[in-house]
């Protein structure tokens, strides 16, 4: 039987309401590890767990210091001998930022499973229990391995790279890229074989002061485009912009984005779509600007703000080319 770690953080999956039928009044990261594997027993058929609290946060109030403790963590288990597959429950509200930042940061090849609820543990037919049975499944299934970082929710299971949140209370809550789910559940099956084991992309920086400001920007109809002279001298060193549709720039911003490239922010194209990729435009060319590719705006700026911290400029510059996932 393997042994695997869980990994707990908080979120709705360990939230408390007062009543069975509140699903948004509730205190999000309530619960502890402990009764998490509680409620679902049947854990103990399929893996050892071996629990531990590492924050009890609403995913909301994350942040890059989190991110960095919780991949010290995983690294850790990771490198230990006597784990064989890492479950982490998280809020749903940030997990596609944290799913990233271990993708782009951990080495090895066990399972890391990010699983998260969109109902509290106190709710009438709470998804939590469930999606952690699921999320266990996967960690201990062979064919996990070498695929690197995981996120196991509702019926599917999704690379953590270009996943994105798309609904505010349905249960199937995330989508990925336009490649959609790799892998399914009830059991556990891939429609692929793994691809070679994706090599560490960015060593984490000590400490989450080194890792530089990026600033996502919703471009609405009208947006001012000043916001990015105020963003740069509020210290951005890396701009992301969440633009109308296919990654379309307003004619007003044309001018501001060229020159905060001129200054050396790096400004990636996203679209504010929810869904989709952007691809390589002319106007690219001539701004100096990039597109994300498969990245939801959260995740390019999580990649940028890891990009940056390393002063890699191969890894930029990849980063930067037609987007991480073309
Ligand atoms: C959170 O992200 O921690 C709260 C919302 C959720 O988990 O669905």
């Amino acid at each position: 039987m393997p042994t695997l770690a869980l990994i707990a953080t908080g979120g709705t999956i360990a939230g408390a309401a007062a009543s069975a039928t509140d699903t948004t009044g509730y205190t999000a990261g309530a619960l502890g590890a402990d009764a998490l594997l509680a409620a679902v027993p049947q854990l103990a058929e399929i893996a050892q767990i071996r629990a531990e609290q590492l924050f009890k946060l609403d995913s909301k109030d994350m942040e890059p210091g989190h991110w960095l403790a919780l991949g010290r963590r995983v690294q850790a288990l990771l490198d230990d001998d006597a784990i064989d597959g890492i479950v982490i429950t998280h809020g749903t509200d940030t997990l596609e930022e944290t799913a990233a930042f271990l993708q782009l940061t951990l080495a090895g090849t066990k399972p890391v499973v990010l699983t998260a609820a969109m109902r509290p543990a106190t709710a009438l037919s709470a998804d939590g229990p469930m999606n952690l049975y699921n999320a266990a499944c996967v960690a201990a299934h062979p064919d996990s391995a070498g695929r690197g970082t995981l996120v196991s929710f509702g019926e599917a299971i999704f690379p953590a790279l270009g996943l994105r949140k798309c609904q505010t209370h349905r249960l199937d809550a995330f989508a990925g890229t336009s490649a959609g789910a790799i892998g399914r559940h009830d059991p556990v099956r891939y429609f692929a074989p793994a691809a070679d084991a994706p090599a560490r992309t960015f060593a984490a920086p000590a400490d989450a002061a080194a890792l530089p400001r990026v600033d996502v920007l919703y471009v609405g109809a009208g947006t001012p485009p000043d916001l990015v002279d105020l963003v740069v001298a509020n210290g951005a060193r890396g701009i992301v912009l969440a633009l109308p549709g296919n990654g379309s720039l307003p004619a007003a911003w044309e001018s501001p984005v060229a020159a905060a490239v001129a200054q050396g922010i790096p400004v990636i194209r996203a679209s504010r779509a929810g869904m989709g990729a952007i691809g390589r435009k002319a106007l690219d060319a001539r701004l100096g600007t990039h597109p994300t590719g498969e990245l939801p705006a959260s995740q390019a700026r999580v990649a940028l703000m890891l990009a940056l911290a390393g002063g890699d400029a191969t890894t930029l510059a990849r980063l930067l080319a037609d987007g991480y996932i073309p």
